[in-house]
């Protein structure tokens, strides 16, 4: 009894839905001539919006856009230059290391990326970090260990700012996440430093450089070809510099890529033979419906009325 009023009830609303489905669809009807306009009024006003207030690239505001540079890493099964890495930290602590912090690196991250686990051992037991209370409650300095993140320059932001102008320079280890265009930009920022061209005035104590938003950056140039010499007998020219204390910082940023692209690549693998697998077993499960002729043989007796 109540499935059937249920039944009753479906076919019912299905009805109505129809009728009304067709009604709205009819081009004829008010609702589609009604919709149809407001649509076109819509998209009218949409264009005119946007061509009242169109989203321009301001060189001034947002900094000349950075050329997109092949970095091994950038590529789709590319992983880091680890010898690129390992001599991006050398410039990173000779000269970045003078200004910028990199706290979210701790000097264990560096074992086996860059370094052996004596090398970083020694590298970090050549700072004092602060530890402590001692038994009579006094804190005291102690070399620093493979826990420890690498050291920054400065106690605070206010005495950072103090040292550079009023400027901050900003913590490194993400830095390549924090732009856009993340590696290409703070290449092309390292080794963006030019004359000031004329008719620009660029204040006091800041320095021209077209890939900065505003194009004035307080940070001076700071790569001079040869001003780090590579233990490996790399030729330290500025964009090799740049290049490597990129691969570096782009390294902190995302340790886990070299991890991430080969498991992503091991999965493809693995998904594709399982594809392939899959779509060779449904052709040999149905191969027998697909094959399948049906066939109608007409009844050789036919007088053209059909039988009673
Ligand atoms: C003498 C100090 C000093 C040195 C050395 C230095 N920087 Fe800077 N850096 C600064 C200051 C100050 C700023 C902030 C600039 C500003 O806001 O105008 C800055 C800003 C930056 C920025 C951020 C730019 C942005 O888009 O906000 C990056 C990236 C950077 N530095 C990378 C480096 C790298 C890499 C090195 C080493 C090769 C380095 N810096 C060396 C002082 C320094």
């Amino acid at each position: 009894m109540f499935s059937r009023k249920a039944s009753d009830f479906f076919k019912a609303s299905s009805k109505l839905f129809s009728t009304q489905a067709g009604a709205r669809f009819n081009p004829k009807s008010n609702v589609f001539i009604g919709s149809a306009a407001a649509t076109l009024l819509g998209s009218g006003l949409g264009i005119y919006y946007l061509n009242k207030n169109p989203a321009k690239a301001n060189m001034i505001d947002e900094g000349l856009h950075s050329p997109t540079y092949p970095f091994q890493h950038a590529k789709t099964f590319g992983i880091f230059d680890h010898a690129s890495i390992r001599r991006g930290y050398q410039v990173y602590r000779e000269i970045c290391a003078a200004c910028h912090s990199a706290e979210l690196v701790k000097w264990r991250n560096l074992v086996d990326v860059a370094f052996t686990e004596e090398e970083v051992k020694a590298m970090a037991a050549e700072f004092e970090y602060q530890a402590g209370p001692d038994d009579n409650g006094e804190m005291f300095m102690r070399p620093g260990i493979l826990a420890d993140p690498l050291p920054s320059v400065y106690a605070n932001e206010e005495a950072a700012r103090a040292s550079n102008n009023g400027a901050l320079p900003p913590d490194l280890s993400l830095i390549t996440k924090a732009r856009h265009n993340g590696a290409s930009y703070v290449f092309s920022l390292l080794t963006g430093y030019y004359d000031t061209p004329a008719g620009v005035n660029v204040r006091e104590g800041l320095h021209f450089n077209p890939y900065f938003p505003g194009g004035a950056i307080s940070m001076a140039q700071s790569l001079y070809d040869g001003i780090v010499e590579y233990e490996d007998g790399t030729p330290a020219t500025a964009s090799q510099m740049a290049k490597d204390v990129v691969t570096f910082l782009n390294w902190a940023s995302e340790p886990e890529l070299d991890d991430r692209k080969r498991k992503g690549t091991q999965i493809l693998i693995v998904f594709s033979i399982l594809t392939a697998l899959s779509v060779w077993i449904k052709r040999h499960r149905t191969v027998s419906l697909k094959t399948r002729k049906f066939a109608y043989f007409p009844p050789t007796n036919w007088n053209g009325k059909p039988k009673a």
